[in-house]
């Protein structure tokens, strides 16, 4: 592998999905370096969420491949492969709409996603051990949700159950995360917090963002890729794209920034 490519952790390979003899993607073609933040960004119906899908192989692309390179392992082609095979390869992914469970406290949340997929017979069974906790707690301490960790997640503020759910990400140790929209729905302040959440969080893993409030993308990203009707418009640092006429007639034009 060149030099330049070590620092890789993520290869979008000319990826296009045809739904019904309609072009969502077309050749997109992106390279995610390590230990960044990327935001993908666009108007409604660019595709970002397609392409998050296509990533953690919840949709097919009808032609392109994506690899993955994790550190110290050989590569490896999420294109095709099984969603819950991708986790365990390393790839986390926070949906929009939250799935804690409201009824256990934060600390039993944060056990079963421990567990993966087998959590709920496996907790009943093993209690978690000293190492694992010890874990869990430096993570929500990363969310600042340490102090909250023996009460019901579904007594968290908004904010703090996005927060919890990026905290069940990390314990699986991902090498790659993805988030769909985080701040939706959250005031200024939670916002910026969950930026400075992300900064940190990209010292252990790389992390792939889609989001509107540009506020936010300011504050956060690494590098932005602009989609626009499913096809790359620009790529770069975020000062530089937000500055393109182009990009700035995309957004005027279709009214995608809220
Ligand atoms: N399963 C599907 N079948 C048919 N068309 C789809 C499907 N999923 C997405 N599309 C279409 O593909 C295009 C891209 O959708 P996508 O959800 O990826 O956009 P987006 O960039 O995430 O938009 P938003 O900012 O509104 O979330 C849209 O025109 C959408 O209607
Ligand atoms: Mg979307």
């Amino acid at each position: 592998m060149p030099q330049s490519e070590q620092n890789i952790v993520l290869k979008i390979n000319s990826v296009s999905v045809v739904f019904d003899g309609f072009f969502a993607l077309t050749e997109v073609d992106i390279a995610v370096e390590r230990h960044t933040i990327r935001f993908f960004i666009g108007p409604n119906g660019a595709g970002k969420t397609t392409l998050l899908d296509i990533i953690c192989a919840k949709t097919k692309p009808t032609s392109g491949t994506v690899q993955f390179f994790p550190v110290g392992r050989a590569p490896v082609r999420l294109t095709g492969m099984k969603e819950h095979r991708i986790v365990t390869e390393g790839v986390g992914r926070k949906f929009q709409v939250p799935s804690v469970f409201v009824n256990l406290t934060v600390m039993d949340n944060m056990v079963l996603s421990l567990r993966g997929h087998k959590g709920v017979i496996d907790s009943i069974f093993h209690r978690p051990s000293k190492a694992d906790i010890e874990d869990i707690e430096r993570i929500l301490e990363r969310v600042d949700l340490r102090d909250r960790r023996d009460v019901k997640a579904g007594t968290l503020a908004h904010g703090e159950k996005q927060w919890l759910e990026i905290a069940m990400q990390l314990v699986q140790k991902p090498e790659l995360i993805m988030l769909d929209e985080p701040a939706a729905g959250m005031g200024k302040s939670e916002t910026f917090k969950t930026g400075e959440i992300l900064r940190e969080i990209k010292k252990e893993c790389s992390v792939i963002v889609v989001e509107h409030d540009m506020e936010f993308v300011k504050q956060v990203a690494d590098m932005v890729t602009v989609l626009h009707e499913g096809k790359v418009l620009m790529e770069g640092q975020v000062g530089d794209v937000l500055a393109d006429k182009t990009v700035q007639a995309v957004y005027l034009g279709r009214g995608g920034e809220r």
